[in-house]
């Protein structure tokens, strides 16, 4: 295939378009209760680190790739490795992030469709005098109901299917220029209210004062899988995006952009949910039911309370809308590439992401008592695994690429900063990004 001729219609629309497919779940459900189980603030510390060492060079590195090759991520790597009279078998990484994207997108989706459940009950006022025992007991019930997990699940995944069928660079220009300044006034707000709350104090220090005591190589395994899932880096979907990147562009100003919006995000939530916690006197390491008992208790005390909830679940489902729109985009990119049209590969991706997610929906009800692995569920297994060693295998294998093996004449170019700034960034990536990826993997792993 040729290379392809769209572009996103400014530079804004495309750090909007990445700072889509980066604000998502990974700031407000999985960081505060991932951050929860690794004891707060040493994780978060070291969370930040990879960001800054890791996420940035990679996300740079896995967008140069896209842009430089200008095709679907396997014809990319494809084409870059034979211009470098490398192997072709490159192509097979573009592979690898497919089926990671697909992995992560088939739980992405159900625990999405809890938002539109959310969603739905905050506008019947379903929450409104409950207590923090009547919601947790409310969403226990929800979680044991597979029917209508699989209804919001489909839905959910109609919805993005839809978006990634028509052509993502036009339906996501307009609902993200909304999207961000909308969902941070109403995080602000509620940062606002947390702040006068008794739990606030407690919840700074939780979060602001690490305690090193609790930090093991596991610790690092979690943080690093989470700068990488937070920023979407790894699975070559920005790939599948660099490929639109418009032609006068920087790089890195564009990457440090989307990552001070992204972080920003999830210390707002973070600062919000946490003083619920402490305020209600709930355990931080509650799970991924940590938000969705949460935040209907924090509205609650908030004059038109049901109001704010509804909204902000509806923000959210925007916000994972755009980031499952990203997660979708590479495999149905790469089945264009090999010559299907775009709305039967989005029909095919579709379905078999529908069919995988029914393994999570089943893993609150029929799958409960299943533990194929490390005595976690399906559910457990399928946001970890993924996440946490498939996004640093597949960053790891795309920083080598771009900094090693692609022309770097092209790497430069696509890079779109001058000499100076393209040595940094090689340095970086050759020098502690990638020794970084080995070895918090093989500590943490072996
Ligand atoms: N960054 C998204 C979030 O924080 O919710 C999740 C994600 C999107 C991960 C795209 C990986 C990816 F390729």
């Amino acid at each position: 295939m040729n290379a392809t001729q769209e572009r996103w219609g400014s530079r804004r629309a495309f750090i909007l378009a990445v700072t889509g497919a980066a604000v998502g779940l990974g700031n407000i459900w999985r960081f505060p209760y991932i951050t929860g189980e690794n004891g707060g603030a040493a994780f978060l510390l070291l969370y930040v680190a990879f960001v800054l060492l890791l996420g940035l060079p990679v996300m740079m590195a896995e967008i140069l790739v896209g842009r430089a090759g200008r095709r679907s991520p396997m014809q990319s790597l494809g084409y870059l490795a034979t211009q470098a009279g490398a192997s072709r078998h490159w192509r097979w990484l573009g592979l690898f992030g497919a089926f990671t994207v697909f992995c992560i997108l088939s739980f992405y989706s159900v625990v999405s469709g809890w938002f539109i459940e959310f969603f739905v009950a905050s506008v019947n006022g379903n929450f409104v005098g409950l207590g923090a025992a009547e919601v947790a007991a409310g969403f226990e019930t929800f979680l044991a109901d597979p029917r209508r997990m699989t209804f919001t699940h489909t839905l959910f995944l109609f919805m993005t299917m839809t978006v990634v069928a028509a052509g993502v660079s036009k339906g996501l220009e307009r609902l993200n220029n909304l999207l961000m300044p909308l969902l941070y006034l109403l995080l602000l707000l509620l940062a606002g209210y947390a702040a006068t709350t008794e739990g606030f104090g407690p919840a700074l220090v939780w979060l602001f004062r690490p305690d090193f005591a609790a930090v093991t190589p596991l610790v690092f395994v979690h943080a690093m899988g989470h700068a990488f899932f937070t920023l979407a880096v790894g699975a070559c979907a920005l790939m599948a995006y660099g490929a639109y990147m418009p032609e006068r562009q920087s790089l890195p100003h564009a990457v440090g952009a989307v990552a001070v919006l992204d972080v920003g995000v999830a210390l707002l939530a973070g600062i919000a949910i946490f003083s619920v916690v402490f305020t209600q006197g709930m355990d931080p390491a509650e799970g991924p039911g940590l938000m969705f008992v949460t935040l209907p208790i924090a509205f609650a005390e908030l004059p038109w309370g049901a109001l704010w909830l509804s909204l902000f679940f509806l923000l959210l489902l925007l916000a994972t809308w755009t980031s499952s729109i990203n997660l979708a985009e590479p495999m149905v990119a790469n089945l264009q590439g090999r010559g299907m049209g775009r709305g039967r590969a989005a029909a095919a991706v579709g379905i078999s992401v529908w069919v995988m997610g029914l393994l999570s929906v089943f893993s609150f009800s029929y799958l409960a008592e299943w533990r194929p692995l490390f005595n976690m569920t399906a559910f457990d297994l399928i946001t970890t695994i993924p996440t946490e060693i498939f996004l640093p295998l597949g960053g790891l294998l795309i920083a080598v690429f771009a900094a090693w093996i692609m022309p770097q004449e092209l790497a430069k170019a696509a890079l779109g900063t001058g000499e100076t700034g393209f040595r940094l960034w090689q340095v970086v990536v050759r020098w502690i990004s990638i020794p970084l990826v080995v070895l918090v993997l093989v500590a943490g792993l072996v």
